[in-house]
C-alpha cells in the first residue's frame, strides 16, 4: 500500500471576489502545488470569495469584522484571536492573503513567522497600500504589475519572491488595468506558494532564498 504524503495545509484569507483563492485551489487540486486549502477564512459576510470557495467545496469560515467593533472600534486583538481559531482548528500551516483587505497586527505576524503571503497589485516598493492601479494610470507610467511578499509588520513591505510586469497601454482605465494584472496575479501568485510549499523558497530568518540563493531581489516572471 502507498502511503499518500502529508500534503501542507492552506489557509487563504479573502474579502472579495476570491479570483486569486479559486487560483490556488485549482493548482493544488491539480497537483501544481504539494498542498490542499484547509480552509478559506472571509472578513465580509457578503463576499463573492465565500460562494466561489463553497462551490469549490472549501471549507470556509466567516469571521465578520463588525461582530467585533464597539462603539464603531474593532477589537483588533479578539477579530485576529477568532482568525487563528480557525487557522488552528484547520490544521493550516500558511496563511496566505488573497485580497484579505485589512492590515494584520505585528502580534498576529510574530505567531506566523515566514508563514504568511501576500499579493499586492503594484510592483513593490511602489504603491504600497490601496488604489494601486488609478495610481499607476495618473502616474502615467508605462509598466505596472503585481509582487508576491512575505508579510512583516510594515505594511506592504516584507520580503518580495515574484513580480510580473504588465503594460499599461493607451486609452486604459482602472478596470482594464486590473484586469490584465488579474492575469498575471493567478499565474504567480501559485507559483511562489509552490515554491514555498516544497522548500524551494525558504524563510531562513527574514533572509529569504530560492534554492538555496539569496533572494535579493524578487524573481522577475516574463
Ligand atoms: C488582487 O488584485 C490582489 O492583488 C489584491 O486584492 C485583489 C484580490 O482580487 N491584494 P481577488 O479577490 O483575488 O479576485
Amino acid at each position: 500500500m502507498t502511503e499518500k504524503p502529508t500534503l501542507l495545509r492552506l489557509a487563504i484569507l479573502v474579502s472579495g471576489a476570491g479570483s486569486n483563492m479559486v487560483a490556488i485551489a485549482r493548482a493544488c487540486s491539480e497537483g501544481r502545488i504539494p498542498a490542499e486549502v484547509a480552509v478559506v477564512i472571509c472578513d465580509k459576510p457578503g463576499a463573492g470569495g465565500i460562494q466561489r470557495a463553497r462551490d469549490l467545496g472549501l471549507a470556509v469560515a466567516v469571521v465578520d469584522a463588525a461582530g467585533f467593533r464597539t462603539d464603531g472600534r474593532l477589537d483588533k486583538p479578539a477579530f485576529e484571536a477568532a482568525i487563528d481559531g480557525h487557522i488552528h482548528a484547520h490544521g493550516a500551516d500558511l496563511v496566505i492573503l488573497a485580497g484579505f483587505m485589512r492590515v494584520l497586527s505585528a502580534g498576529f505576524v510574530a505567531r506566523h513567522p515566514g508563514r504568511i503571503l501576500n499579493i499586492h497589485p503594484s510592483l513593490l516598493p511602489k504603491y504600497p497600500g490601496l488604489d494601486t492601479h488609478a495610481r499607476a494610470l495618473a502616474a502615467g507610467d508605462r509598466e505596472h504589475g503585481v509582487t508576491v511578499h512575505f508579510v512583516t509588520a510594515q505594511l506592504d513591505g516584507g520580503p518580495a519572491v515574484i513580480q510580473s510586469a504588465v503594460p499599461v497601454l493607451p486609452g486604459d482605465d482602472v478596470a482594464s488595468l486590473s484586469a490584465r494584472v488579474h492575469a498575471a496575479e493567478h499565474i504567480i501568485y501559485p507559483m511562489a506558494i509552490q515554491w514555498l510549499a516544497s522548500g524551494r523558497l525558504q524563510w531562513n530568518g527574514g533572509r529569504p532564498t530560492l534554492d538555496g540563493k539569496a533572494l535579493d531581489a524578487p524573481v522577475r516572471h516574463a
